[in-house]
């Protein structure tokens, strides 16, 4: 599926589709490490190659993860080479469960991922079908968790940018300036975004005013990801440095903040990109909408605080070297910014703490969104009912 552009105008280019498949089936990535300077396609046909392409990041964002994982079994199921190994529906049923652990092993905090596997292994549960039909029916389930997520962020944009608005001061013309950070447009989906997508849809309704988005150090989602898919879309924006949230709050009119997420719990609680919370503590003090935009698939549940979500480590060399391009002779370089031994040396001045996420409590939040509703915190509550938006 190509991602599309915001409605009536055209397709989105190449380097803003996240995931292609073409005639013939094969399933490609556009690897998001060399984003925005260079655009190569990586073809994906096994659970091992999306295992690696995810854990790598070549490929990240809660929903993409989730379908490419979902698109790799499809491949992989696709093949007769495969298909033709197996001698009883068992054998499927039991290599179909396999692959589904290992791939939600690549990364433990979007629950996208494993929400999707767990949508195979709860058909496997009972199946009394035949082997072709069993095959068939986890490629079908594979397919939607990759298709349904385009109509569901558009849904969102809409739910999003309606609510925002009428959050605004009755009488204030002015268009609207928003704050986001991470990346949670057509990269991190299948097409439009999350919280990106409630900007989309500002800027369609000639709403907008300014979409500030912060880097998001140590990975630049933002300066990277977020800054290729805005100017893309010529949507006005201005990149800020993480630190300067609270400059930004203080010295301009700030209408929300707008955030994906990666896991929202049943309390409200939200785990997103690491640089989420500051911000969200930040608008509290401003007092300035916070909103979390993530579908349906990313509310968990079963969790009951955010005390219960499992954060992910990056390796330390992520925060200790930049990748970028050499604006001298033009290639593209990896650069280390710390003194040698930072995060790799075993001695106590050498370490790095770098926590792919953090929570923000749902205290903090004013509303989340899912393609369902939005869940809006009472006054005076530390709770937000996500289940009523499920
Ligand atoms: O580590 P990443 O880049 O996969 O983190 C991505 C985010 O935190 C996004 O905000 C989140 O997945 C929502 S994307 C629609």
């Amino acid at each position: 599926m190509v991602a599309q552009a915001p409605s009536g105008k055209k397709p989105l280019p190449d380097m803003m589709t996240s995931i292609r498949i073409d005639k013939s089936g094969q399933v490609e990535i556009v690897d998001q490490l060399l984003l925005p300077h260079s655009v190569v396609w990586i073809p994906i046909s096994t659970p091992e190659e999306a295992f690696e392409a995810i854990k790598s990041m070549k490929i990240r964002g809660a929903p993409a993860i989730a379908s490419l994982a979902a698109l790799s079994l499809k491949s992989s199921l696709s093949r007769s080479s495969l298909t033709n190994t197996f001698s009883s529906t068992q054998q499927v049923v039991d290599w179909v469960k396999e692959q589904c652990d290992y791939l939600q092993s690549s990364r433990p905090t979007a629950v996208n991922l494993s929400e999707a596997m767990n949508r195979i292994r709860a058909y496997l549960q009972n199946v009394s079908e035949g082997k072709e039909e069993i095959i068939e029916k986890v490629k079908e389930i594979c397919q939607d968790v990759h298709e349904e997520d385009l109509e569901r962020n558009m849904q969102m944009g809409k739910l999003g940018a309606d609510w925002l608005f009428a959050k605004r001061g009755k009488g204030n013309k002015n268009k609207l300036k928003v704050v986001t950070v991470c990346n949670t447009g057509s990269l991190a989906t299948s097409g439009y975004g999350t919280a990106i997508g409630v900007i989309t849809a500002l800027y369609e309704h000639d709403q907008l005013d300014t979409a500030y988005y912060a880097q998001t150090t140590p990975y630049h989602q933002g300066s990277r990801l977020t800054s290729l898919e805005l100017t893309t879309l010529e949507i006005p924006a201005c990149m800020i440095c993480d630190t300067m949230l609270g400059s930004l709050f203080q010295h301009e009119d700030i209408d929300g903040v707008i955030v994906g997420a990666d896991r929202v719990v049943k309390n409200g609680d939200t785990a997103n990109k690491i640089g989420t919370y500051q911000a969200a503590v930040l608008a509290q003090r401003h007092n300035i909408p916070f909103m979390v935009v993530a579908p349906v698939t990313t509310i968990d549940l079963s969790l009951k605080t955010g005390a219960d979500i499992h954060i992910e480590q990056r390796p330390s060399i992520e925060a200790t070297q930049v990748r970028g391009l050499n604006t001298e002779t033009g290639k593209l370089s990896v650069v280390r910014i710390t003194p040698e031994g930072v995060g790799e040396g075993d001695k106590p001045w050498q370490r790095v703490y770098n926590p792919s996420f953090d929570v923000t409590p749902a205290e903090l939040i004013s509303c989340v969104v899912t393609e369902k509703g939005v869940a809006e915190r009472k006054e005076g509550e530390k709770a937000i009912d996500v289940a009523s938006i499920c």
